[in-house]
This record gives structure tokens, sequence and C-alpha cells, in this order.
């Protein structure tokens, strides 16, 4: 015989804690890998939850739980699916899964953006923040995007379909080769900014799942390569009182700081996150 559904969660949990993950991740991703198991909202399943699985259930339960606990995959690749500011997106290896942190950046560029400002994401992987802001502020801002991988803009190109947003997704191409001499008023990115040096620190989840391209500097590159890149060739694409935007690790503020104010920004402010960490570093010139 099978476990009821209440035994099944108990048991998804109990998996998910022996890989260390947190009791907060676990109690969701047991809800989440229900839901999938049964095809039925969270609501339904705590009103059935005396209810056995079925045979079939039970084993593709035991297949999940293999690919999520042993070979650690994160929960998002195996369901195609990763929630951000309320969005569904849809998601594979080719592309980071979209952290809450970075909802900070949305926020902060939505308080700069008025009608008939053009944007553009640099490194927009799924179309996280770019899609978001079209989300958010409908055709009032025109926005672009660009990746130096084709593949994370094929996915990018997925989400924007479902979404039912307007942005310019450009061919794929190194930061900013793919816009020419173009300027916008406000430039966000989310760069890779993992120092190599810190693998060892990092979840297999993370390190063994996740598209290396989008969360280390290139090979040798310390973990400022791009914000020293985006200080030297962002001001030729910022017009007249425009804005730069990027997210930062939690404690590089001071440092990007420095490197901004050596390429002549003059306005640089770094915001802190809930936690109180570096998250988002804004800088005019
Ligand atoms: C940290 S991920 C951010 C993804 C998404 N914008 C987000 O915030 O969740 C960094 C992204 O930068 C892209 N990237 C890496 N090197 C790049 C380069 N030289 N030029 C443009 N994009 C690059 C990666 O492919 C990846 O999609």
């Amino acid at each position: 015989m099978t476990l009821t559904l209440q035994e099944t969660r108990q048991h998804i949990q109990s998996s998910l804690l022996a890989t260390g993950a947190s009791p907060e991740q676990a109690q969701s991703e047991s809800g989440w890998i229900l839901e999938y198991l049964r095809g039925v909202s969270q609501a339904t399943l705590y009103l059935t939850e005396s209810e056995r699985l079925s045979e079939s259930e039970w084993a593709q339960l035991q297949d999940f739980l293999y690919q999520r606990t042993v070979k650690r995959i994160p929960i998002q690749y195996l369901l195609h699916e990763a929630w951000f500011y309320g969005l569904k997106f849809y998601v594979n290896p080719y592309v980071l899964i979209p952290r809450p942190e970075t909802e900070l950046l949305v926020e902060k560029a939505m308080a700069l953006l008025k009608p008939g400002m053009q944007v553009l994401d640099v490194g927009t992987g799924p179309g996280t923040i770019a899609l978001t802001l079209a989300h958010q502020q409908g055709q009032s801002v025109s926005i672009t995007a660009v990746d130096v991988s084709p593949e994370a803009l094929q996915v990018a190109r997925i989400n924007q379909k479902r979404l039912g947003t307007e942005v310019l997704l450009l061919p794929a191409g190194d930061l900013f080769a793919p816009v020419a001499e173009e300027q916008f008023d406000v430039i966000v990115s989310n760069p890779p900014y993992i120092d190599r040096v810190l693998k060892p620190t990092l979840t297999p989840e993370v390190l063994d799942h996740e598209p290396h391209l989008a969360l280390f500097p290139p090979e040798s590159e310390d973990a400022y390569y791009f914000y020293r890149r985006l200080a030297a060739e962002s001001k030729a694409h910022l017009k007249p009182n425009g804005h730069i935007l990027m997210e930062c690790g939690a404690d590089m503020g001071p440092d990007i700081t420095q490197i901004f104010l050596q390429h002549g920004y003059t306005h640089i402010h770094i915001t802190r996150d809930y936690a109180g960490l570096d998250r988002i570093i804004t800088a005019s010139l």
C-alpha cells in the first residue's frame, strides 16, 4: 500500500532536509511536487490529505525524488518553471533561475522609468528583468534585451510569448555589441558576479546545474570583471541624465563604486536588500 498525501508530504520533506534544504524550502517544494504529481491546487491537496497516492504516482514520485535529491537538480528545472515578481517563467538549464534578490533591481528601475523612456537589459537570461518591467509598464516604455547566449535568448522568447509582453530581443552578442551605437535612458544588468574561488561554497544544485556562463565571469577574471566593462562601455550607450542599475554581490558595493568613480560617474548609490547586504548599484554620469 502507498502512503497518504499527508505521509507523502512528510516523506518528501525529510528527503529534502537530508540534502541540506532549509525547513521552509522543504515545505514549499513538497507542496509543489505534490501539486505536480496530482495536477491539483494546494487547497485541494489539503482537502484530500488522507487519500493515498496511486501506484503510478508513487513510482513517478520515486523518479522525481531521485532527480531532485540524488542528482540534485533544482526543482525549477524539473518543473520547468520559476516564479519572479508574481510571474511564472519557463526555465531550463541554459538559464539562471530567477532569484528573489533581483526583484529589488526591478523596483529600483521602475522608480526611475517615465513614459517614452528606452531601457536596455544586458544579460537578460530567461528575460527576468526585461519581461517583468515590460509586464509592469505596458507599452509606455520601450525595452530591449541582450545576452551572449543564443540558448538563453530562446528561453526569453518562450517567456515573451507566454507573458504576452513587448520586448525587443536582439540576436546574441557580447555585452553591448548587439545594440551598436544605440543609447538608452536606463540600462539594467544582473551580470555574472560569483568569484570562481567561491565554487566550493556553492550547493550542487547551483554548481552542477546552473549555467556557468550566467554565474561566473570568464576564467582568470575576478568577480568585478563585468562591472569594469559595464563602467567603461555603458558610457557610450547612456543618454544624457541616463542611469545604469546593476545587481551585485553582498559585499561588492564599495569596490564597484570606486570602479564607476574612476570612469567618471558622479552619482553612485548602493541599495542594500532586506538582509542589509549590498544589492543594487545605481550610477549616472
Ligand atoms: C546572472 S545571469 C542574469 C540573468 C537574468 N538577467 C536575471 O537577472 O535573472 C547573467 C546573464 O548574463 C549573460 N552573459 C554572460 N556573459 C555575457 C556577455 N559577455 N555579454 C552578454 N551577456 C552575458 C548570461 O548568459 C546570463 O544570462
